[in-house]
């Protein structure tokens, strides 16, 4: 593997040339170089144009012959610079979007076209790292030369031979005809996926639910559990707080040992918050372009889309669907289509989808839902019967899994499905005692199966299952039993909620 990747990155540095770099830069990491480049085409002379106006968060200049997308920088009176981006045009006037604070720009200041392509630079030396929104490393580790130097990277990442490369951060998606199918089973270490919905290398999967359910925890597990080097992991538009405690609690030593964090918090400015996502997606296509196994876990889609939204509607788009405007539904495609099976390595997704008031037809629900290959649905109703993860096997499904698991683990799958769906459709008369046994078999199998089913499917947060024993406990839970039972766990169920004795 080694040879592989050397041949793919620009510059392999050894371990003191990349700390003396970073030593430097003093206070400041320094570890990534400039944090985005932003590489203009050689123009015949500088465009530039004036602040004319300022109203909430954008601005607008006269004169800045620059495209949608381009990236800009404002000189401020005390000669501060601000980096802005294109979003819009009004008459003659562009509209600036500003990456960091507004606060400083004023009517009159200069603003000149920087370029239209910006990059981000890469680096192996990233994982194990949490980022800012504008790939920056913001934890404390490794700030002195010495501890950087101590600095080695865990379990198969440490295989990846150190390197660095410029990524695009709008990268274009694969040629569909380039991409390599969806054939192997990644097995995440979670038995509910696992088992019952078998996720494919370079597949995409949303994780929706309303907030509270357990998203985060989920995507926590997967990066702890999964079986893959490297994971790319996301953090957009969640509250400070919520941010250490996925870090601390819910992804733990271990999980970041093999994740690079990007982290962009509610509290930074809309178009931070967007690119956030489009950076977490360029780092991610770094690592498959290595030829590797890449995770990319996004918490959450629907806070870039209320980002989009933010820039849209202060640019002057109309509101469409529900307060969202058109770009949203422009923008999630462009973002969502770049992972997936690249031409050696991949890139698999999880991207989390907060439905507000567990609203199944939500609108960024139902756009995101119609690009990937799948989705678990998390039950508010199973979290409060502390059954977690709280997947619902009967909302959730997984496009790929007929291509990737074994035909007998499929049918094994399907079978659970259909009993778990059999055992809720007289749920309510078994509780009631309501139900004779013996009324129908399909009903009675499903009863006497359930218990194996719900032990395989709930799962500690930091329980780790081997894809093995879930595909042998999934088949082992749902095989008829040798000889009808003659006493029904739900004869049992029924006569101790009556309050009498065991039958
Ligand atoms: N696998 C699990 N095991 C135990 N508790 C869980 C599990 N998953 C979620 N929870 C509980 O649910 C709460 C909310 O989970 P979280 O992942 O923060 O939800 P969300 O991201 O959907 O808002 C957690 O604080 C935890 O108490
Ligand atoms: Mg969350």
């Amino acid at each position: 593997m080694k040879a592989l990747v050397a041949d793919r990155v620009d510059a392999v540095k050894p371990a003191e040339e990349a700390n003396a770099a970073g030593a430097a830069g003093g206070s400041d990491p320094g570890f990534f170089h400039r944090e985005i480049e932003i590489l203009g085409e050689l123009l015949p002379a500088k465009i530039s144009g004036r602040i004319t106006q300022v109203v909430g968060m954008i601005a607008e200049s006269h004169g800045l012959a620059a495209p949608i997308g381009a990236q800009c920088e404002i000189i401020g009176r005390r000669g501060n610079r601000i980096t802005a981006e294109v979003v819009g045009f009004r008459e003659e006037n562009a509209i600036i979007v500003p990456y960091g604070d507004i606060r400083g720009v004023a009517a009159g200041d200069r603003i000149y076209f920087c370029g239209d392509v910006p990059r981000v630079k890469v680096s192996t030396d990233m994982i194990g790292r949490i980022l800012s929104s504008s790939g920056q490393p913001i934890d404390e580790r490794y700030s002195t030369p010495a501890e950087r130097q101590n600095y080695r990277r865990g379990g198969a990442a440490a295989l990846i031979p150190r390197g660095s490369r410029r990524m695009p951060i709008h990268g274009s998606s694969i040629n569909p005809m380039h991409r390599r199918r969806i054939e192997r089973p990644l097995p995440t270490g979670i038995r509910v996926i696992d088992s019952l919905f078998t996720v494919g290398r370079g597949q995409r999967l949303g994780i929706f639910s309303g907030s509270g359910v357990g998203k985060s925890t989920l995507l926590a597990m997967i990066a702890r559990n999964a079986y893959a080097p490297v994971s790319v992991i996301a953090l957009i538009g969640e509250r400070g707080r919520e941010v250490r405690e996925f870090v601390e609690r819910d992804l733990g030593p271990e999980g970041l040992r093999r994740s690079v964090l990007v982290v962009a918090t509610s509290d930074e400015p809309a178009l931070r918050r967007l690119q956030a996502a489009f950076i977490a997606t360029a780092i991610a296509e770094f690592f498959r372009d290595l030829g590797l196994e890449v995770i990319l876990l996004l918490d959450s889609i629907t806070r870039v889309a209320m980002a989009q939204r933010e820039i849209g509607l202060s640019a002057g788009e109309p509101p469409a669907t529900r307060g969202y405007p058109p770009s949203v539904f422009a923008m999630l495609p462009k973002l969502l289509e770049r992972s997936g099976p690249g031409v050696d390595g991949s890139i698999t997704a999880f991207y989390s989808v907060l439905v507000e008031g567990d609203d199944i037809h939500d609108p960024v629900g139902d756009a995101v839902r119609g690009i990937l290959d799948g989705h678990l649905w998390l039950s508010r109703e199973m979290a409060g019967r502390s059954f977690f993860p709280a997947v619902d096997p009967l909302l959730s499904i997984s496009r790929s899994m007929s291509d990737v698991a074994q035909p007998d683990h499929y049918e094994a799958a399907r079978k659970a499905i259909f009993l778990i769906s059999k055992y809720r459709e007289v749920e309510d008369l078994l509780q009631l005692g309501a139900y004779t046994p013996g009324t129908d078999p399909k009903v009675d199998e499903a009863v006497q199966a359930m218990p194996a089913i719900e032990k395989l499917l709930r799962q500690d947060r930091l329980e780790v299952s081997s894809f093995e024993h879930t595909v042998h406990g999934l088949k082992e839970s749902v095989r008829p039993k040798a000889k009808a039972v003659d006493k029904p766990v739900a004869r049992v169920v029924a006569a101790r909620l009556a309050g009498g004795k065991r039958p």
